[in-house]
């Protein structure tokens, strides 16, 4: 595959919440969340937004790559959190970085957003359309949960990662992906009502105005899938790429609780050495979750050049992804 990452970015809101902090407002404890995910906290946007923290995380990626703005023409932010509903994120941060020369769209495949974005990339690059990708995962969920609902509000975090990805003959050498809409009420997130004159007598009397969905999760489903799925699909990506698991020095997985990637590791027969996490530092934070922390492993000094790495996604649709490549 045509495709190598040349540099990465991140950038979290200002603002920590520890476990300790949400004790304060609300019934749950530091206990039962490290014990039942291994978060102990995570970054909330006060003053960030998705599309402030993906152009951040972008630049920084930019930098890394010593890209001008104006090489990038392909531009891929894998969002279920954008400020707007258009224009998509990717538009905004084509605005504010001048990347002027991009074709520009978000994808709405939850946390494996940016695996999703990543096979766009190649697609486009195997066509001819496009040179040098910005692929971004971008959120603010903390604006898509309930904070009444202690099974799920305690989960996520907010932010953003990046990677500047461009056509050349070594880097990414395989990836795979999947959907089960069958399964997709597992983890939902619904938009606002239907509420026109012609639909609703609620209108009239100007009802439903505020309704506000949250995220809805069957926590227990989306386990099961993710444990059963992930450890497929990185031993399909990586049986079809000829790489062996023990070759592999990361696996840079979704950070959706710690004993999912437990779960991993054993059914893969790896390891935990080789699963980075800053799930306890962070939480989930959906799409953003995979590209923060390949550059939290990158911005430490951890990957060297010609070292395989599997990326990993998995969520709302249901969706997931997977990826081997060589740094
Ligand atoms: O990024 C998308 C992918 N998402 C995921 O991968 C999430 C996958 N699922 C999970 O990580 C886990 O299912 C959760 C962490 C969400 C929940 O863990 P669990 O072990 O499945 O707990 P549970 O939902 O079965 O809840 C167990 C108990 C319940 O009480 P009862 O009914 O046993 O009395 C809950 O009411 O824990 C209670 N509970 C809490 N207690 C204190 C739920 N949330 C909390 C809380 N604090 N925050």
């Amino acid at each position: 595959m045509p495709l190598k990452i040349i540099g990465t970015g991140s950038a979290l809101p200002e603002l920590v919440v520890t476990n300790k902090k949400l004790e304060q407002m609300m019934d749950t404890t530091d206990e039962w969340i490290r014990s039942r995910t291994g978060i102990r906290q995570r970054h909330i946007a006060v003053k960030e937004t998705t599309t402030s923290m993906a152009a951040a995380a972008a630049g920084r990626a930019m930098k890394e790559a010593g890209v001008e703005p104006s090489e990038i023409d392909l531009i891929i932010v894998g969002t279920v959190s954008g400020d707007k509903h258009f224009p998509s994120t990717a538009c905004e941060i084509q605005r504010e970085l001048l990347m002027v020369n991009a074709v520009a769209f978000d994808v709405n495949a939850a946390c494996a957003g940016f695996l999703f974005g990543l096979t766009i990339a190649d697609a486009y690059f195997q066509s001819g359309r496009a040179k040098t990708a910005l692929i971004v995962g971008a959120e603010t969920l903390s604006k898509m949960v309930d904070w009444k609902d202690r099974g799920t509000c305690v989960l996520f975090g907010d932010g953003a990662g990046a990677a500047v990805v461009r056509k050349e003959e070594t880097g990414i050498l395989h990836m795979v992906q999947g959907s089960d809409g069958g399964r997709g009420e597992a983890l939902t997130c619904e938009n606002r009502p239907v509420n026109t004159p012609f639909t609703r007598e609620s209108f009239a009397r100007g009802e439903l105005q505020n309704e506000i969905s949250y995220l809805k999760m069957d926590g227990q489903a989306v386990f099961r899938f993710a444990v059963r799925t992930v450890p497929q699909a990185i031993l399909q990506v990586l049986k079809e790429a000829k790489i062996s698991p023990d070759e592999v020095k990361y696996f840079v997985l979704h950070q959706a609780n710690i004993r999912i990637i437990e779960a991993v590791a054993k059914k893969i027969g790896q390891p935990m050495e080789k699963f980075p996490t800053n799930l306890q530092k962070c939480g989930n934070i959906s799409a953003a979750s995979v590209p923060i922390l390949l550059d939290h492993v990158n911005k430490d000094g951890k990957l060297q050049r010609g070292d395989k790495i599997v990326l990993a996604g998995f969520g709302a649709g249901l969706t997931w992804g997977a990826a081997v490549l060589t740094w």
